[in-house]
């Protein structure tokens, strides 16, 4: 289907930060955003790229009030010809229709997902970051918006798409991947089976807020979640999946408990260490597991991976009072070499051998 969403342009263009180098997470944002709105009986309709600006809302607004909306978070990035693509952008138009399913969104078909995120950088074209470590983030997300107390799903919603140029995750190492220590969450939980974890839905953020302060309080970086029955076993890292490597095998949390975001970063590299001829599998780990292997020296890797840093290496963790080092502390060969591809498909260096790269067609409306 061809969707030809109208534009307003803004007559007030923001300058666009200068340096690249100091652009930050979310600081800034472009000059569009695209809207659409749902009503009952009506379906999706008047999709349009207008100004970024403040939106107008109840403040009886039912997401206000009981969270019931989702988001995914993506990015855009430029070639070094000055092309600008985006990474396997079909499967968070499928993350998204997942989430909306359990939170009771109505279906937003795959190609208006796609067509609105490309209508809306085409307008800002210009934003999209060159330094190296940059992209153009991308937060599509759906709230209910009916001024209503009921907890019921809503019968109008608003479909969003805003863009942030960001910075290298990396930019106080040059660019280069360092390690961080992680705290091990034994108290509060993520997420449970039959809850929303594999949904990419706000409440699961703002629940975990508490443990990410407390992780701090420990001098980590982040949170390990473990699960909600035993406290026992591994699932996410803050919000990235996770994967460790011991004894040559490569093991992350399986997503048949429902309590994992079935990350895209994540499927991305299964499927280069399945093609690169490692042993990668998808099982429930025990921390306990993970701390004896530090101890006898088995644990040869940690890496947290996600669209915000792809990959990040994982130097030592903190459980019940004592620090497990991870090898040596520095960064991994595995946890290297997936970065270098996965970045480099990414951006451009390194040919898209997986196919998963989709090139924005930058003519404006
Ligand atoms: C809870 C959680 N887990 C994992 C991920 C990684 O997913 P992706 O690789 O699609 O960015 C994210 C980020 O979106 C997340 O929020």
């Amino acid at each position: 289907m061809n969707y030809n969403f109208p534009v307003t342009r803004t007559k007030n263009p923001k300058p666009r930060p200068q340096d690249e180098t100091k652009l930050g997470f979310a600081k800034y944002f472009t000059d569009h955003m695209f809207v659409m709105d749902y009503d009952e009986g009506q379906g999706w309709h008047d999709g349009r790229v207008v100004p970024h600006e403040p939106i107008l809302i109840e403040p009886a607004s039912c997401v206000l009030h009981y969270a019931q909306m989702m988001f995914e978070g993506m990015k855009a990035y430029r070639k070094p010809d000055g092309t600008i693509q985006l990474f396997r952008p079909d499967m968070n138009a499928k993350r998204m229709a997942r989430s909306g399913e359990r939170m009771c969104i109505p279906e937003l078909p795959e190609e208006l997902f796609i067509a609105a995120v490309e209508a809306v950088i085409k307008e800002d074209i210009d934003w999209v970051p060159s330094a190296p470590g940059t992209a153009l983030y991308i937060r599509p997300y759906v709230f209910g918006d009916d001024v209503s107390f009921s907890v019921l799903p809503a019968q109008h919603y608003r479909f969003m798409v805003i863009l942030s140029p960001t910075g290298s995750y990396y930019a106080a190492n040059d660019g280069g991947l360092s390690t961080t220590r992680i705290f091990v969450e034994d108290e509060y939980i993520r997420a449970a089976p039959g809850g929303t974890g594999f949904a990419k839905c706000g409440g699961n953020y703002g629940g975990g807020m508490r443990a990410s302060r407390k992780a701090q309080k420990y001098q980590c970086k982040d949170v390990l979640w473990l699960d909600a029955y035993e406290h026992k076993y591994v699932e996410e890292i803050g919000t990235s999946n996770a994967f460790f490597r011991i004894n040559d095998e490569i093991i992350t949390a399986p997503l048949n408990s429902g309590t994992i975001l079935p990350g895209i970063t994540r499927d991305s590299v299964i499927q280069l260490l399945t093609k690169w001829g490692m042993k990668v599998t998808q099982r429930k780990l025990s921390i306990d597991e993970i701390c004896a292997a530090s101890k006898d020296g088995s644990l040869q890797e940690i890496f947290a991976t996600g669209t915000a840093a792809v990959i990040s290496p994982i130097g030592c963790l903190n459980y019940m009072g004592n620090d497990y080092q991870v090898a040596d502390g520095e960064v991994g060969p595995v946890a290297q070499k997936l970065y270098d591809t996965l970045y480099g498909i990414q951006t451009g260096t390194v040919e898209d051998f997986m196919g998963w790269t989709h090139t924005i067609d930058i003519k404006k409306q």
